[in-house]
């Protein structure tokens, strides 16, 4: 029996239905931009994430640079990032005209190394930060970065593309930032019908200047004010994200039953699969493992015979891609971001996902692990 690794099809009862019913209402009423469900949405988005202000965008990489927009970074302002994330990170400052740092990776949380950002905060000076929360949970110094970010007066921005629901002691990840982002791309833990994103901020000035950044930099209709672009999110994908929300709760204990399940298996069995630092509860977003390179390779085919789903979530770092040669400035690395590019492996994870799928994926880890297989 073969496993995907994501299937995002498996919708709850009566939600394919009810969003029938709206695709059909907002066509009737030919209300495609703007309009209730972006504004509820947004509303349910701050509540949700208990920040004070929420702008829909058109996707989480417009998010970013919105943010980047919004807090005055632009050209050649130099902005520290990890160099474990997607690509986007790295696009986004260079898209803003920014000169990209990367920090190399903790292989302890898997998130950026905070001694690593320290000296390069002394060494760059840079005007701003982006700290990435990867696979479902945080940085176990995320409060240092925050402290040490404002001593030092740089504008730290948290890239949530993937922490939508990740609580850090007890409230949202999101609540305590300057200014953070998030993506709903399908895949991910709150996804739209299509593109989406959001930008999430506590200070009313800069979510108003994101909001107008993203609509040409209006101040009237045809009044700008700035050079933005259309970054608008359609009424349609706000509508899909309000079904999901409403169903959201369910979706993250199924993801985070299936993360707690491989956490505690895999363990059992000497797999090293990453557990969340203490303070998070995580989203389930991904399931984490390290396995020695020559054993992955092994393992990959395996599952590649027996139609297991997997991904290697990053298989490059930023300062390895082709793309980041003529733009990267200067990399603060001790080499863990390409030890864990090249040890990496996900296995599936998904809301809903069968106690049947689970079992078919760990007793061919289990086998494996055994030499069985
Ligand atoms: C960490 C991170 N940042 C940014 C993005 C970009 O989001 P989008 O695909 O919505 O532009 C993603 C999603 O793929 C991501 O995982």
């Amino acid at each position: 029996m073969g496993v995907p690794f994501i299937d995002i099809k498996r919708f709850e009862e009566g939600f394919l239905d009810e969003w029938k019913e709206k695709v059909a209402a907002l066509s009737l009423n030919a209300q495609f931009i703007g309009g209730a469900e972006v504004a509820n949405l947004e509303k349910s988005l701050s509540e949700y994430t208990e920040t004070k202000y929420t702008v829909a965008c058109a996707n989480g990489t417009d998010a970013i640079q919105l943010a980047l927009r919004a807090v005055g970074v632009s050209k050649n302002d130099k902005v520290l990032l990890p160099d474990s994330t997607f690509w986007a990170t790295f696009e986004s400052v260079v898209n803003v005209g920014a000169l990209p740092y990367t920090i190399d990776t903790n292989p302890v949380d898997m998130q950026m190394d905070f001694s690593q950002f320290e000296k390069a905060v002394e060494e760059v000076k840079p005007k701003a930060a982006i700290i990435v929360h990867l696979y479902g949970w945080g940085s176990s110094r995320i409060e240092d970065y925050r402290e040490l970010c404002k001593k030092k007066n740089i504008i730290l921005i948290e890239d949530g593309a993937q922490c939508f629901g990740v609580k850090y002691k007890g409230s949202p990840l999101y609540k305590n930032s300057t200014i953070a982002t998030t993506s709903f791309y399908p895949a991910k833990v709150l996804g739209a019908a299509g593109d989406g994103g959001a930008v999430f901020a506590n200070d009313e000035t800069l979510a108003n200047k994101v909001r107008c950044l993203a609509n040409h930099g209006r101040t009237s209709h045809y009044g700008h004010g700035l050079v933005g672009w259309n970054s608008r999110m359609d009424s349609l994908q706000a509508a899909f994200v309000n079904l999901s929300l409403k169903r959201f709760d369910k979706r993250l204990e199924s993801r985070i039953s299936i993360a707690n399940k491989y956490q505690e298996d895999f363990k059992k069995i000497g797999v090293n699969v990453i557990n969340p630092p203490s303070d998070y509860t995580e989203n389930g977003y991904c399931n984490v493992t390290l396995f020695d390179n020559q054993k992955r390779t092994a393992l990959e085919t395996i599952l590649k015979e027996k139609g297991i789903g997997f991904a290697n979530i990053y298989p490059g770092a930023m300062s390895d891609q082709e793309g980041s040669k003529e733009h990267l400035q200067k990399k603060f690395s001790t080499g863990e971001a390409g030890k864990i590019a090249s040890t990496v492996l996900n296995f599936p994870l998904f809301p809903y996902m069968t106690d049947i799928e689970y079992n078919e994926v760990l007793g061919i880890v289990t086998n494996f692990q055994s030499g069985k297989n």
